[in-house]
């Protein structure tokens, strides 16, 4: 495992690609210092409410941000916003009780490095953290949360070694899932026609195209004003003012395109994760949820990027075939994610503390 110095390094590597990569324009500063603002580390005493803050700093489809958090004496509980749901991509909700379990287990960490115990139950679609005060453990997962981010774009090609592999697999336990960790090019490839199947079937449908469309934030302004949504820089395209920037969306987003990309993309990655729940209901895509959020906390901690390559789970007429690939027939696979290692991007941004307490 790396030190701790290690991963602080890779955050200053996050402001200075920021800082160089895009330097004439968009000026970044202000996006910057606000990412740097959202992202620090949790003072020695924090207010619940900072708490929150690292919670929020988790993983969660298309950044919409789907999470409420109501604060009683020694407890908090996460609630589904529903109004944040993406009913195109996620029709029955999986991908955001998966973004709670993110949360969740990013609130557990940060709670346990000041002191409490912060053990989440799921009552029907809310999950309860009960705090409870214990000894302060401050781990490298905890030192990685504000450094973690979803980075799509090409990988260095290289493998990752046996013993960082092993390290990935032992974050990921987590009762009621089951993760399969592959590295063989033959699976790659596997995986890459189904995403090429799968992403092919999403660009061409309309609904799903406008849905995407509707979070994407094309410039750091846009993006600093809603505090939401796929910042075009965080994957890797071009910035650009809003009169060009629809132009620019079809240009960039067509099929081939799209395809090619998840192509040197998955090809130049270390291998893939899926992550697989025992059943199909909002409790085990929580507990996937917090299982994901630790695998790439450890990655992080590693110096290794992660990125979701779902495609073959959320076209529905895929996921059957894909699990039957798995020689999992009968199973639901919950996440796909390359894995591997590259420059950092700029980091997203999330929305005020306060707009997400009730
Ligand atoms: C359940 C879930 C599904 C996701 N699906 C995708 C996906 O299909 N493609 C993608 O590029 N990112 C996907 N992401 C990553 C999110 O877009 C990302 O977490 C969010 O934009 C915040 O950015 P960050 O991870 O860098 O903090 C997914 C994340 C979660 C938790």
């Amino acid at each position: 495992m790396v030190s701790r110095r290690t991963v602080i390094t890779s955050g200053l590597s996050v402001a200075a690609i920021g800082a160089v990569g895009y330097a004439t324009w968009p000026k970044l500063d202000g996006y910057n210092e606000e990412v740097a603002r959202q992202r620090r580390l949790l003072s020695a005493d924090p207010e619940r409410h900072d708490l929150l803050r690292m919670a929020t700093l988790a993983a969660n489809g298309h950044n919409t941000q789907p999470w409420k958090f109501r604060l009683n004496d020694n407890t908090v509980t996460i609630q589904p916003d529903f109004s944040r749901r993406t009913e195109v991509v996620d029709p029955d909700n999986h991908h955001l009780f998966i973004s709670l379990g993110c949360a969740a287990e990013n609130l557990n960490i940060a709670a346990q490095a000041r002191g409490w115990n912060a053990t989440p139950a799921t009552k029907s679609t809310d999950i309860e953290v009960m705090l409870e005060s214990a000894a302060p453990l401050e781990t490298d997962l905890y030192q990685a949360i504000p450094l973690r981010q979803s980075t799509r774009s090409q990988y260095d090609g290289q493998p990752v070694s046996a013993s960082d592999i092993a390290l990935l697999k032992a974050a990921t336990e987590q009762g009621g899932v089951s993760v399969l960790l592959l590295t063989e090019p033959k699976a790659r490839e596997d995986i890459l026609e189904f995403v090429v199947e799968g992403n092919s079937a999403q660009m061409d449908d309309p609904a799903f195209v406008a849905e995407l469309r509707d979070w994407i934030r094309f410039t750091p302004d846009e993006a600093l004003r809603s505090g939401d949504g796929l910042f075009a820089a965080c994957s890797g395209n071009p910035v650009a003012p809003g009169w060009i920037a629809e132009r620019l969306f079809g240009q960039f987003f067509k099929n081939d395109t799209e395809n090619d990309k998840y192509s040197s993309h998955i090809r130049s990655s270390a291998g893939i994760a899926i992550f697989i729940g025992d059943q199909e209901d909002p409790d085990h895509w929580i507990k996937v949820g917090q299982s994901f959020q630790r695998f790439a906390l450890q990655a992080t901690v590693l110096g290794i990027r992660t990125a979701h390559i779902n495609q073959p789970i959320e076209v529905p007429r895929l996921r059957g075939e894909f699990a039957r690939w798995m020689n999992m027939p009968d199973a639901r696979p919950d996440l796909i994610v390359r894995f591997g290692r590259a420059p950092a991007l700029p980091m997203s941004l999330r929305r005020p503390i306060e707009s997400v307490i009730v």
